[in-house]
């Protein structure tokens, strides 16, 4: 059909206009973005020369049940407006599942607004991104509830080091991020200059930072808030009283959070200002299952019986041994349920029960049985865009 391969320099540059037509991004928005990913994680679908499809992958790893997987993150995935309906997006997704399959990477995500084409190529859903819109009165909390100041880029390891222990090792999704995305979340990437503030505790150690950047101007400014990250009730509170006090110029606090987070009980009437579906896509079950952290207390073996549609060459009856939170996956055993990477991706992420799966055409596992000990539910709310 066509090739697949990184782009020329030519080639980047009709990727960029895709992102443009397709995205609304401004055009040196695009080009920018496309330069920063150039050489290796940008892929395009190229027919007599043209640039039908591009799209961007940025490999990180992925936070499972306090574990952390290699996963292929797929952004900017845009077709030629004249020649969409006609493949181009399958075709280019499977040949870079494909490639990231072969490199032994075991998990893909991205967030979809087409789930049927995703659905297609094995993807489930996973989680959530939910931005909400609170106005600067709403957020509350006391500046002076700890020591706050002005962070500088001599302040970066211990930001990563407090990510890590806070949301890194303790939330379900949450990634690893790249270089890149470390740039996107400390708002390097991004049009305008961000702000970042740091909470002490008395020690004189970080315990909360939060990061953002203004959207718009007086009288519709609003704070884009890329990152917060708080560590102790005092630290959330004195970031929160920091961003408070924006209110004599900002009308709108924009933050990805969860409906139910802790942290946003104090913001009764947080609008939902964007949902964004995560999905994942299980490139390889023995490493997913491998890297996957999962319940510390359960010591069991479920047998059944693997089918990849897109890539069969694993297919037949497999054992998954799960002991002291850790899995292993091997082909043999008497076989069983039909799994397949929708269902896989869906037990792992924990967005469904087992005995939900046959609402996704997937095999009715029952509840109660073995399977539901081995894949508790989850609550995946992220927070890096891509
Ligand atoms: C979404 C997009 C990438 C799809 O590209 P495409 O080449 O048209 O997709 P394909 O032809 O490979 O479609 C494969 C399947 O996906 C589903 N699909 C694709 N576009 C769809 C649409 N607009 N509505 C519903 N289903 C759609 C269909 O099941 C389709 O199979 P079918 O045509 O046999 O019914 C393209 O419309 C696009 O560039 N949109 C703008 C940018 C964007 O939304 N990117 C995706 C971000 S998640």
């Amino acid at each position: 059909m066509a090739e697949v391969r990184p782009p020329s320099l030519y080639e980047a540059e009709a990727y960029a206009e895709l992102l443009t037509i397709s995205f609304g991004l401004a055009p040196d928005q695009a080009d920018r973005l496309v330069q920063e990913h150039l050489p290796d994680s940008v892929r395009v679908a190229v027919a007599d020369g043209a640039v039908m499809a591009g799209l961007l992958t940025d490999r990180q790893a992925q936070s499972w049940g306090g574990r952390l997987v290699p996963v292929a993150c797929i952004g900017g995935g845009a077709v030629a407006p004249e020649s969409r309906r006609q493949g181009w997006a399958f075709h280019l997704l499977r040949a870079v599942l494909g490639e990231h399959r072969t490199q032994g990477t075991a998990l893909a995500a991205l967030y979809a607004n087409n789930p049927q084409l995703y659905r297609s190529l094995g993807f489930e859903q996973a989680g959530l991104r939910w931005v909400a819109k609170v106005s600067p009165a709403q957020v509350g909390g006391t500046a002076t509830a700890a020591v706050v100041r002005r962070l500088t880029p001599q302040d970066l390891p211990a930001m990563k080091a407090i990510y890590r222990q806070v949301v890194l090792n303790r939330r379900d999704g949450a990634l690893e991020r790249s270089d890149r995305r470390w740039r996107r979340a400390l708002g390097l990437q991004s049009e305008g200059r961000p702000w970042w503030v740091g909470a002490f505790d008395d020690s004189g150690a970080l315990t909360g930072y939060i990061v953002w950047r203004g959207q718009g101007t007086i009288p519709k400014l609003s704070a884009v808030v890329l990152d917060f990250v708080a560590g102790s009730v005092a630290a959330a509170t004195a970031l929160r009283g920091v961003l408070s006090q924006l209110s004599s110029t900002v009308q709108s606090i924009e933050l990805a959070t969860a409906p139910d987070d802790p942290a946003l009980w104090w913001a009764d009437s947080a609008r939902p200002h964007l949902m964004e579906r995560l999905f994942i896509r299980v490139l390889e079950p023995a490493g997913a299952v491998g890297q996957w952290g999962f319940p510390a207390a359960v010591d069991q073996a479920l047998h059944g019986t693997w089918a990849d549609p897109i890539f069969p060459d694993g297919d037949g009856p497999f054992t998954l041994e799960v002991s002291s939170g850790r899995g292993a996956w091997t082909q043999g055993g008497p076989g069983g349920a039909r799994l397949t990477p929708r269902a896989l991706a869906a037990l792992l992420a924990g967005r469904v029960a087992p005995a939900e799966l046959a609402i996704l055409d997937g095999p009715s596992l029952g509840s109660g049985t073995p399977w539901s000990a081995v894949f508790p539910r989850r609550s995946v709310w992220m927070r890096d865009p891509f």
